[in-house]
């Protein structure tokens, strides 16, 4: 538990977000009694009043925990915390009630803006008018941030007039996935694997966050983003620096944040464009998903008929420092794929000298799969020799599995916004992304769609319950690999 009560303020609290992730994940901390006993919940809205947000969020959490973990008494105790403040989020003078209820107590300020990013810089200013500011505050932002790298620096700019860098929580919830933190585990805790992680032994490595989700009645807010701003500018740039990054000099925010920026500064610029590009687009189109029909990107609720958003992509991207030199990362990600999938493979090379049936070669390969989800998990594959009476010694590969939920006996993995509320709590910022990181993506990510801005090729189409268009399989096999979704 925290040693200081904590006023927890949630802007945006009758919003998708906070009804569907941060206040289930709030009552979670407080079942397992991590949140101090005097911590209190406030949410801001537009609209409504302290018992319609209690019911509302009440409902919610009937919906969203899981039906035994819905404990009549621990729902009463976590209720008891929830209070509402109806702010208009731009008109200053509406902040006083607030600061009003803040200063009642001496407690630490964690202000979470689950908002639209537009409103981040109005909001900040006027707590800081209102006197709602004192030096125990800290302010979590929401992704996206912003569209591109002059808007996100504008975004903090903005923020960094009221807060410093070391109040400031920027969320991607992929840091606070179990699987995600237990990159930094398996390769600095295991010596087998920190000497081989490099080019020397490591011939390539995938990175898939594929989904089975369409936009989700988002249409207007997904066309503007696309696949690239949504999922690659974030999530899969962070799941990268963290397979790539040098060991940091110790296990503090900063130390960590400082490898996955020179990570980000080493990635190439990749050519987007062209017959030599690297990086393959697609937008679903109709199909078939889980045995039931679905329409195309171009089809859904609200779709504009000129849009070239992709809903799919697909990199090869090349990391110029000692360690990675000539190792391929593929990246892909997708909404409307097979399956819901996230894992990383780390596919190492053979060895130099081949001693075994020259048609086996091809299998004669260690391979590491980190599954993120679903059913976390790690798998490393190894050459055996197969069990058989046969003159030959014949190899077959079979796997050395981890499965955290039944292996480590655990019955629930908790939620990514609890592992990160917790910590943003504890002012912990090592799961978080420092400015000059998420600044750094989208630098590397603005190279690449402004050559998609000049070229006005369609995305290549995919049908929706497929892994994606043709030409992401043809931009691996090119190199003589190829995608693997088996764990
Ligand atoms: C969000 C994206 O950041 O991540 C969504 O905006 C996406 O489009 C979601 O569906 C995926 O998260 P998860 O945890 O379900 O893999």
């Amino acid at each position: 538990m925290s040693s200081h009560a904590s006023d927890i303020i949630i802007f945006g609290a009758r919003g998708d977000l906070a009804q569907r992730k941060l206040l289930p994940a709030l009552y979670q901390l407080d079942r397992a009694g991590l949140l101090h006993p005097q911590s209190r919940i406030i949410g801001v809205s537009r609209d409504g009043n302290r018992d319609s947000f209690i019911s509302q969020s009440l409902e919610n959490l009937a919906r969203y925990v899981p039906e035994k973990e819905q404990v009549t008494q621990e729902i009463e105790t976590f209720s008891a915390r929830l209070d509402h403040q109806c702010i208009s989020f731009t008109d200053a003078k509406g902040y006083v009630p607030l600061a009003e209820l803040l200063l009642q107590k001496h407690h630490d300020r964690v202000f979470y803006y689950a908002t639209a990013a537009s409103l981040f810089g109005p909001i900040s200013q006027n707590l800081h008018a209102s006197g709602c500011l004192n030096s125990n505050c800290r302010v979590v932002l929401e992704k996206p941030l912003g569209h591109n790298h002059e808007s996100s620096a504008a975004i903090n700019d903005e923020v960094g007039k009221y807060f410093t860098e070391a109040q400031i929580y920027r969320i991607d919830h992929y840091l606070g996935k179990e699987t995600v933190q237990n990159l930094i585990a398996l390769r600095f805790a295991n010596p087998l694997f920190g000497s081989q992680w490099n080019c020397d032994h490591i011939s390539h490595i995938e990175i898939t966050v594929a989904e089975k989700v369409g936009i989700e009645g988002r249409w207007g807010y997904f066309d503007e983003a696309g696949q690239m701003r949504d999922m690659v500018q974030n999530h899969l740039l962070q799941l990268l620096t963290l397979t790539a990054m040098e060991p940091p000099l110790d296990l503090s925010a900063d130390a960590i944040r400082n490898e996955k920026v020179r990570v980000l500064q080493a990635l190439a610029p990749v050519k987007a464009v062209g017959p030599d590009k690297h990086v393959i687009r697609g937008r679903y189109t109709e199909g078939v998903v889980d045995g039931k029909s679905v329409p195309g990107y171009m089809n859904e609720e609200g779709a504009n008929p000129n849009s070239s958003t992709e809903t799919f992509v697909a990199i090869k991207a090349e990391i110029r420092n000692w360690r990675w030199a000539g190792v391929p990362f593929y990246l892909r990600t997708g909404k409307r794929m097979k399956q819901k999938l996230s894992q990383i493979t780390v596919h190492f090379k053979p060895h130099a000298y081949y001693i075994f049936n020259e048609n086996q070669r091809s299998v004669a390969r260690n391979r590491l799969t980190i599954r993120l989800q679903p059913e976390e998990g790690i798998s490393l594959k190894i050459l055996n020799k197969d069990q058989d009476l046969s003159q030959a010694m014949n190899l077959r590969a079979g796997s050395l599995r981890l499965d955290f939920a039944n292996d480590f006996g655990r019955n629930r993995i908790p939620d990514a916004y609890e592992r990160l509320l917790l910590e943003v709590v504890r002012g912990n910022q090592y799961l978080f992304v420092r400015r000059d990181e998420i600044e750094h993506a989208w630098h590397w990510c603005d190279q690449l769609i402004e050559q998609w801005k000049q070229d006005d090729s369609a995305p290549q189409g995919y049908s929706a319950g497929s892994w994606g268009p043709k030409g992401a399989d043809l931009l691996i096999m090119k190199d003589g690999n190829c995608w693997q979704e088996d764990l």
